[in-house]
């Protein structure tokens, strides 16, 4: 009984003191993302000219492949698609487990480009946008930098100046008043994104989610200084020492209980669509975005994902 008493004393006075520091629960890698997500062969709710197909389906046609640390998920290289058929082959996959707080590194060595190409690399909460959505990595048709945005129902904001190293694109997170815009922050540095992101051989993505905020850091894999836990997916670790994110998204004036819901990991990659498609010309891609996909397979030889891990602390 004493020593038992003696521990949750300890525990007691401990737990403060581990400030940010969180332990590993989820570590995906290679075949482990097949049993840790589903792919979801659903209609593309951002109407993409893409075919999000099952796991069978994409393993049997290699969009889909995992093997030692590499874990591959791509859009359709192959084929030539008929204009009244559905769109591209491609993946959509989702976790089966849901995270409040949390934080999550995505070690990615390869992110999907091409023209018409709209990959993203983010969270979301049920009964969207009430259940809230946190997108860590996105962006369309190759164009640099990346983007982290939040999307809410209404009643959330996000204080004009603070602690970031990025550039705001919008302080209204609410998905009805910005035309599903959202509260956005650009990464400081090109690598962040596209071509340049895998000419560096990708980086980490970090997101770390609290009560009372949410922090996105990009590191680049040739710069040094990554932290040494981020770098080699430690089995612990402290987000006090990954220095300013590149957005902070803090609860100033957004109640964070209820705009943010237990929330899904989602990677996905769609072509065209409500953003990629609208501003397919003015990023300077060729013709018009759908015949593109449908006629030029060999232009999504690079439309690929490629993990080293995901690793989920809590
Ligand atoms: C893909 O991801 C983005 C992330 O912001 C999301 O808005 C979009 O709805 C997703 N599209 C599909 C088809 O899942
Ligand atoms: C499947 O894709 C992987 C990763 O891109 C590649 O290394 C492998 O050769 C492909 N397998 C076949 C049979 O094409
Ligand atoms: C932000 O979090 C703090 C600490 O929990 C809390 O006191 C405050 O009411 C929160 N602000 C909003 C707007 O929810």
């Amino acid at each position: 009984m004493f020593a038992a008493r003696a521990f949750l004393t300890l525990a007691c006075i401990v737990a403060p003191a581990l400030g940010a520091t969180y332990g590993l629960v989820d570590n995906f890698v290679g075949s482990s993302f097949l049993s840790g997500f589903q792919h979801q062969a659903i209609a593309d709710p951002t109407h993409g000219r893409v075919n999000y197909v099952d796991q069978g389906t994409a393993l049997a046609q290699n969009l889909t492949y995992a093997s030692g640390d590499t874990f591959i998920i791509r859009a359709d290289h192959t084929t030539v698609l008929s204009p009244s058929g559905p769109g591209r082959n491609s993946v959509r996959l989702m976790s089966n487990k849901q995270y409040t707080r949390h934080v999550a590194v995505f070690n990615i060595r390869h992110m999907p480009q091409g023209c018409s190409t709209w990959p993203a690399v983010w969270e979301v909460g049920d009964n969207w946008p009430n259940g809230g959505e946190i997108d860590i990595l996105e962006g369309v048709n190759d164009v640099s930098p990346n983007q982290a945005t939040l999307h809410t129902g209404a009643g959330c904001t996000m204080p004009a100046s603070r602690a970031q190293t990025g550039h705001i694109t919008g302080n209204d997170c609410n998905v009805y008043t910005t035309n599903n815009a959202g509260c956005g922050v650009q990464a400081p540095t090109p690598p962040s994104y596209g071509p340049a992101f895998n000419n560096a051989g990708g980086g980490w993505y970090a997101v770390e989610r609290t009560d009372t905020f949410i922090k996105v850091w990009f590191f680049n894999r040739e710069v040094p200084g990554t932290p040494s836990d981020v770098a080699n997916g430690a089995g612990s670790v402290n987000t006090d020492n990954w220095g300013e994110p590149f957005a902070y998204f803090p609860n100033t004036s957004c109640d964070f209980p209820s705009h943010f819901a237990p929330m899904n990991i989602v990677i996905n990659l769609t072509l065209c669509g409500d953003w990629a498609g609208a501003v397919y010309g003015a990023d300077g891609c060729p013709g018009d975005c759908v015949s593109y996909v449908n006629n030029n397979p060999s232009a999504f030889n690079n439309a690929y994902f490629d993990f080293a891990w995901v690793k989920v602390y809590q």
